[in-house]
C-alpha cells in the first residue's frame, strides 16, 4: 500500500509525458472540422469581393482576439524616427550600398532601438526588397567588420559568440548561410534585415523589456511577444516606403520559423506587405493547428507562454472550440502572393499542415480570379507547385537554405517584377 502510494506520483508524470509526447504518425491525426475560410461567423455565404472585404476584416479581429493578441490603439498610431547612422556605398566590392538605420520613439531617450541594416544593389534605384527578422543580430548576416555590432540583449551560446548576453566579434557572419545577400542583390532585389530582440528579448519576462516598456504590459486580449514583432517589421516599412533605393510598394515580409510565425501575422495585418513568405513556420503560423501533428497549440504556450496572448492557451484543450485556423491566417494574404515552405526532416513544424493552411487558404483567391495552389494532394520533395500561393517541401531539416531563398527569389521575380 505504502509503495503504490509512493508510486503514484510517479506513475502520474510518467502517464503525462507520454500524454503529451509529440505524434509523428499520419494515422492518428484526429478527425476534425476546419472553420470555413468563405464562410462568415453568422453562417452566410462569402461569394462577392465586397463580401470578402467584410470578411477579411472579420477573420483578422477573431485571430487578433483569440491568437495572436490585439495590438494596442497605442502603438498602431506610433511613429518612429528614422536616422541613417552609416552608409557603405562599396559593399559587396561595390556591387551594393549598406546602410543602417535607427528607428527611434521621439522624446524617448535612452528607449528601445530599432536597428534596420538594408541593402540595396548599385548603381541605386527603387528596386523591390526582402525584409525579414534576423535571429541573432544584424551583424550575423554577413562577416564584412564595418557592419555595427549589435548591443542589444542576445541569447548565450556555447561557441562563446555571445557572453552575457552581448555578441562577440566572434559572432559576424554567424548566421551568413541563411542570408545569400549576394545572391539577392545579384538578382535585382534588397534585403533589409533587423534584429527581431531590439523589438522584444525573445523570452518570458513579464512583458517589462523592448517596446513593451514604451506601451506597457499587455492587459486582457492584447498582444503577446508575435504581435510586437510583427508590430516591427510595419515600423521597419514605415521607413523603407520612404527609401528611395527601396521600392516601398514592392516589399516582401520573410521569416523562418517563429519569425515566420511572425512574418504571416505581419502581413496578414499590414496589406502594405507585396508579398509574404513563412519558412518552416509549424505551429502558429502556417501549420493547421487542429492536428495534432508534431508541436501543438497546447505545447506552444506552455514552452513559449510569451508568444501569443493569454486567451490562445484556453483552447489547449479544446481545439475545435478554436474559432479559427491557420489555412485562414493564409487567406488572409489574399489577393497578395503569399509563399509557404515546409522541410522534409522538420516534422515539428508539420509539414503536411503546413501545406495544407496553403492549399485550403487558397480558396480567397479565387474570389479574386487567381490561382492558388491549385488541385494538388501533396506535391513530391523539391517540386515547387502553386501560382499566387507557392509551395514547396524541401530535404533536409529546419533551416533556411539556398534551395529555399532560391524559390523565394523565382517566386518574387514572377509576383514583382
Ligand atoms: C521551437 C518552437 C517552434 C518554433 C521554433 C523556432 O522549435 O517549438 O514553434 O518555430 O522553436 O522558432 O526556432
Amino acid at each position: 500500500m505504502k509503495l503504490r502510494r509512493a508510486l503514484l506520483p510517479v506513475l502520474l508524470i510518467a502517464m503525462n509525458l507520454e500524454a503529451d509526447e509529440a505524434n509523428y504518425d499520419e494515422s492518428k491525426v484526429p478527425e476534425f472540422v476546419l472553420p470555413e475560410v468563405l464562410r462568415f461567423e453568422n453562417g452566410d455565404r462569402v461569394s462577392t469581393l465586397a463580401d470578402w472585404g467584410k470578411r477579411r476584416g472579420e477573420l483578422l479581429s477573431l485571430f487578433a482576439k483569440h491568437v495572436y493578441g490585439i495590438t494596442p490603439e497605442k502603438a498602431v498610431s506610433q511613429k518612429l524616427v528614422a536616422i541613417e547612422t552609416q552608409r557603405i556605398a562599396d559593399f559587396l566590392g561595390g556591387k551594393a550600398t549598406l546602410k543602417e538605420v535607427s528607428l527611434t520613439f521621439p522624446g524617448r531617450e535612452g528607449g528601445p532601438v530599432l536597428h534596420l541594416l538594408v541593402v540595396t544593389p548599385n548603381p541605386g534605384k527603387p528596386v523591390p526588397t526582402f525584409l525579414g527578422f534576423n535571429f541573432r543580430g544584424n551583424h550575423t548576416i554577413h562577416p564584412d567588420p564595418r557592419i555595427t555590432l549589435s548591443e542589444s540583449w542576445m541569447r548565450p551560446d556555447k561557441e562563446g559568440r555571445v557572453v552575457d548576453h552581448r555578441a562577440t566579434e566572434k559572432s559576424r557572419g554567424a548566421s551568413e548561410e541563411r542570408w545569400p545577400v549576394e545572391e539577392i542583390v545579384d538578382r535585382g532585389f534588397g534585403l533589409a534585415v533587423i534584429y527581431y530582440g531590439d523589438i522584444d528579448p525573445d523570452f518570458d519576462d513579464g512583458f517589462e523589456n523592448g517596446v513593451h516598456s514604451i506601451f506597457g504590459k499587455p492587459v486582457g486580449d492584447e498582444w503577446g511577444s508575435i504581435g510586437t514583432w510583427a508590430w516591427g517589421l510595419s515600423r521597419a516599412l514605415d521607413y523603407l516606403e520612404t527609401d528611395e533605393e527601396v521600392d516601398g510598394e514592392k516589399v516582401a515580409v520573410f521569416g523562418h520559423s517563429r519569425l515566420g510565425k511572425t512574418s504571416l501575422w505581419a502581413g496578414a495585418q499590414d496589406e502594405r506587405f507585396a508579398l509574404v513568405i513563412s519558412n518552416n513556420s509549424g505551429c502558429g503560423g502556417a501549420a493547421l493547428s487542429r492536428r495534432n501533428f508534431g508541436e501543438t497549440v497546447k505545447r506552444i504556450n506552455t514552452s513559449f507562454p510569451h508568444w501569443f496572448n493569454d486567451r490562445f492557451p484556453t483552447y489547449n484543450e479544446s481545439l475545435s472550440s478554436l474559432p479559427v485556423d491557420q489555412h485562414q491566417l493564409i487567406a488572409l494574404m489574399a489577393p497578395r502572393p503569399v509563399y509557404v515552405a515546409s522541410a522534409v526532416e522538420d516534422e515539428w513544424a508539420d509539414p503536411r499542415g503546413e501545406f495544407l493552411s496553403a492549399k485550403l487558404g487558397s480558396e480567397a483567391w479565387s474570389l479574386f480570379g487567381k490561382e492558388g495552389i491549385g488541385d494538388i494532394e501533396m506535391p513530391g520533395v523539391n517540386e515547387p507547385v502553386g501560382d499566387h500561393v507557392g509551395y514547396h517541401i524541401r530535404t533536409g531539416k529546419h533551416d533556411v537554405t539556398d534551395y529555399d531563398w532560391e524559390r523565394y527569389l523565382d517566386f518574387a521575380e514572377r509576383h514583382l517584377k
